[in-house]
């Protein structure tokens, strides 16, 4: 009955999930986040309101609603009236703070990355063809090759998730960088993570490796170099090649090939490939953020060819049929672990 009870409750978020998500998308278009961290006391709803420009009633029940959900807390202002201040969950809406998912929030509630979500069940039927092609036409990379701005939604998503995901590498594994003089960042976007690896290992030669359209949009840096290609026809030279939420994006053939190019950029005596990706079904105890791998394989299946996230088998095969000799998987406190393999 316990478990009767709790289905009564759970079953609600299954049919009013995305109201979290679409209040939140509304809270950073309006840009109640950034308001209220720019202001350094408590914002009542009236400053709140002709700051932001909105009818104060309709914004007091958005306020109300994320508050129950602690994005953002009510505390008093000086003239005792009700004002609003930062949670740490609200902090990661504002669209410059270190942890921030704005950007990443803000591209998945796009017209563009829901539609393909209404075209999965004829997928999983093979009455389709792959959820985003089925629903635009082409897929992903070709889409975002010819348009621009959701190119640029795209790679300021994947720059949100690689600022975490790299600050977990970087504290949880340095190790794995000695010695590394020069690093290719295989479908590294816009740069962050090969700027961010090149800061703290300044011994790091860096190149961002990605298609055309995306480095040739890519802030310019002295210390990283930028260079567009395929990663299908051939990869830079470096002593290490670094793929971060990249093999997720393809089926199992698409990814051999892709580390087979890896290992043909490395050194065969003493390099290395750095693959930063999600591990499923290896859940830890106190690994609370094992529901985000689940649910990141869903969005692959929408979104990405014919990506998947991969269990330690499925990882062993691709990494055994690229001809890697061996390889250890070390986890770490984020959603991916890290996977080194020598040639
Ligand atoms: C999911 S994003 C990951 C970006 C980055 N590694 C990160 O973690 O923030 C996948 C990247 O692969 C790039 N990509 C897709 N096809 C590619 C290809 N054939 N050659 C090189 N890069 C490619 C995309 O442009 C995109 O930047």
């Amino acid at each position: 009955m316990e478990e009767e009870a709790k289905a009564g409750v759970d079953i609600w978020s299954y049919a009013f999930g995305f109201v979290k998500m679409a209040v939140a998308k509304c809270a950073i278009e309006l840009g109640i986040p950034d308001a209220i961290g720019s202001h350094e006391n408590p914002i009542s709803l009236s400053e709140l309101s002709s700051v932001l420009g909105c009818e104060p009633s309709r914004l007091h029940r958005i306020m109300r609603f994320l508050v129950q959900f602690q994005v953002f807390s009510e505390k008093p202002t000086s003239q005792g009236a009700t004002g609003y201040v930062h949670t740490p969950l609200s902090r990661r809406l504002m669209k410059q703070s270190e942890n921030s998912i704005a950007a990443l929030l803000l591209f998945e509630c796009t017209p563009v990355m829901l539609a393909p979500w209404h075209c999965l069940s004829a997928w999983v039927q093979s009455r389709e063809d792959i959820p985003f092609v089925a629903a635009h036409g082409k897929d992903l990379w070709s889409y975002a090759a010819e348009d621009a701005s959701h190119s640029k939604l795209l790679n300021d998503a994947m720059a949100c998730l690689a600022r975490t995901s790299v600050t977990a590498v970087i504290n949880g594994c340095p190790d794995v960088f000695d010695g590394v003089g020069s690093l290719v960042d295989v479908g590294g976007g816009n740069g962050t993570t090969s700027r961010m690896l090149v800061k703290t290992f300044p011994w790091i030669k860096g190149i961002n490796f990605d298609l055309p359209h995306v480095v040739s949009v890519a802030p310019e840096s002295d210390t990283i170099q930028n260079v567009g290609g395929n990663m299908f026809q051939g990869i830079p030279k470096a002593h290490a090649a670094f793929l971060m939420s990249v093999l997720h994006d393809w089926d199992d053939d698409e990814c051999i090939n892709i580390l087979k190019k890896c290992k043909e950029a490395i050194p065969p005596e003493n390099g290395k490939v750095i693959i930063v990706e999600a591990v499923i079904g290896e859940k830890d105890d106190d690994d609370r953020l094992d529901f985000v791998r689940w649910t990141l394989d869903m969005i692959m299946m929408a979104h990405a060819n014919r990506g998947k996230e991969r269990t330690l088998k499925e990882w062993d095969y691709v990494l055994t049929k690229a001809g890697f000799s061996r390889y250890n998987v070390r986890r770490i406190p984020a959603i991916p672990s890290l996977i080194e393999a020598f040639p």
